[in-house]
C-alpha cells in the first residue's frame, strides 16, 4: 500500500514534536513537509528543534528539512493531509486559504471550533459529525476542508462525559483542572512563575471548557452541529507543577440515578475502542480502582497517551451526582494523537 502524504505545520513546537514522533513509523501516512517559523527555514529538523519530548530526536527525522510558512509551497507538495499545530493567531489566516484551495486540514489550533459547520472530533465520540463536510465545502466554496482537534482538557472531559450522559443523561458538569506544563507550549510558563505554586488562571480556557464539550457531545441537523445546550458545564482551570498530562476533578450531575459505583466502572469498561485504526487505543476509558490513582506521572501514558484514566469515583445516593477524577496526556489525546486518529478515520471513510 502506498502511503498518504502528511504535512505539519508548526513542526518544532510540543504540539508538532508530538505530531512527528507519531507519524514516522506510521503504517499508513509519511510526512513528507515540516514547517516552523522563518528563521528556521532550510535547517536541518535535529539543529533547529529544541527536543523535549524523549531522549534525542529519532534518526529518521535527524536530517528533514524544515520549510518555511508559505501557501504556495504547501499547495505544490499535495499533501493528502495539513496538520496544524500553529499558534492560532498564525492557523485563523492560513486555514481557509488552504482548505479553498483544496487542502484537507485537521488543526489543533482553536480558531473556528465554534463554527457551527466546522467539526470539533473525537473519534470514538462524534465521528458521524464529519457528514457535515459535504455542507462546509458547498457554503464556503471550498474544494478542501477544516476538522478541528478539540482543546486538550475539553478532549479528555469529553472522553470521561460520553459514557455517563449515554447512560443517565447529564444536566451539570463541575469540573476543576490542574493541568501540566506542556500545555503552554515549549515557551509557555517560566519556572519562577511555576515552581512551587499554582496559576488559578489560563486565559481562554475556561471558556472552551465549558463550550467545547457541548458541541463534541452534540447531534447535527441541515448541515450544522446542534451542541447540548441542555447540558451546563462550570469549569475552573489552573496551571500546576506537572510536566505532561491534564488532571480534572469533575462532579456531574445527572438525571437518573446511577445504582452503585460499580454499575459505573462497568459503564466505562463497556465503552470500547475503534477497529481498524492503528493509533486507537483499545479502551478510550481505563478505570482505575484503587484511591490513590490515576495521577499524571503514572498514568498519562496509559494507550500510548491515548486513553483517558477515571478514578476516585463516587456517589452521592438520592441525589443523582457523580464524581471521579480524570488524567490524559493533553499533548497525545488532546493534540496530536486525536489529529492522527482522525486521519485515520478520514481514510476509513474515504475522505482522503
Ligand atoms: N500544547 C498542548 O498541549 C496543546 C494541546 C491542544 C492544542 N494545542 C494547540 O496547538 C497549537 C500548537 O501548540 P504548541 O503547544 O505546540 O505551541 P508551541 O510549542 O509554541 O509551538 C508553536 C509552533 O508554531 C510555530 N510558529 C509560531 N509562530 C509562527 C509563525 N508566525 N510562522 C510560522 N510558524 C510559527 C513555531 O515555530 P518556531 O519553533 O520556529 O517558533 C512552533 O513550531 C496551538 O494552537 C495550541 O493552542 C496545544
Amino acid at each position: 500500500m502506498s502511503k498518504l502524504y502528511m504535512a505539519v505545520l508548526g513542526a518544532t513546537g510540543i504540539v508538532g514534536q508530538r505530531f512527528l514522533s507519531l507519524l514516522y513509523k506510521h503504517p499508513w501516512f509519511e510526512i513528507t513537509l515540516i514547517t516552523a517559523s522563518r528563521s528556521k527555514a532550510g535547517k536541518k529538523y535535529s539543529e533547529a528543534v529544541e527536543w523535549v519530548i524523549s531522549n534525542d530526536v529519532p534518526e529518521e527525522l535527524k536530517d528533514m528539512r524544515l520549510q518555511e510558512l508559505s501557501i504556495e509551497k504547501i499547495v505544490a507538495e499535495k499533501p493528502d493531509v495539513v496538520f496544524v499545530a500553529l499558534p492560532s493567531s498564525v492557523a485563523v489566516d492560513i486555514e481557509p486559504v488552504l482548505a479553498k484551495k483544496g487542502l484537507v486540514i485537521v488543526s489543533n489550533a482553536s480558531c473556528f471550533r465554534r463554527e457551527k459547520d466546522i467539526p470539533v472530533i473525537i473519534p470514538e465520540i462524534n465521528s458521524e459529525h464529519l457528514d457535515i463536510i459535504d455542507y462546509q465545502r458547498q457554503e464556503r466554496g471550498w474544494e478542501g476542508f477544516i476538522v478541528k482537534v478539540p482543546n486538550c482538557t475539553s478532549a479528555i472531559l469529553s472522553l470521561s462525559l460520553k459514557p455517563i450522559l449515554d447512560t443517565y443523561g447529564i444536566s451539570e458538569v463541575y469540573a476543576v483542572s490542574m493541568q501540566g506544563l506542556s500545555g503552554a507550549g515549549l515557551h509557555g510558563v517560566s519556572s519562577l512563575e511555576i515552581i512551587d505554586n499554582i496559576l488559578p488562571y489560563i486565559p481562554g480556557e475556561e471558556e472552551k471548557l465549558e463550550y467545547e464539550p457541548k458541541k463534541i457531545l452534540g447531534m447535527t441537523r441541515n448541515g450544522e452541529i446542534i451542541e447540548r445546550n441542555d447540558i451546563r458545564i462550570y469549569a475552573r482551570c489552573t496551571r500546576v507543577p506537572v510536566l505532561e498530562g491534564h488532571s480534572i476533578s469533575v462532579l456531574v450531575k445527572t438525571h437518573n440515578e446511577p445504582k452503585s459505583i460499580d454499575e459505573i466502572i462497568n459503564i466505562y469498561e463497556g465503552f470500547k475502542g475503534l477497529s481498524g485504526l492503528p493509533t486507537a487505543p483499545e479502551k478510550p476509558v481505563i478505570v482505575h480502582r484503587s484511591n490513590n490513582r490515576p495521577q499524571p506521572r503514572l498514568d498519562r501514558m496509559n494507550g500510548n497517551g491515548m486513553s483517558v484514566s477515571v478514578g476516585r469515583i463516587s456517589i452521592y445516593k438520592g441525589e443523582n451526582k457523580i464524581k471521579y477524577f480524570v488524567v490524559g496526556s493533553n499533548t497525545i489525546r488532546g493534540a496530536a494523537g486525536n489529529a492522527v486518529l482522525i486521519a485515520e478515520l478520514l481514510k476509513q471513510r474515504k475522505m482522503i
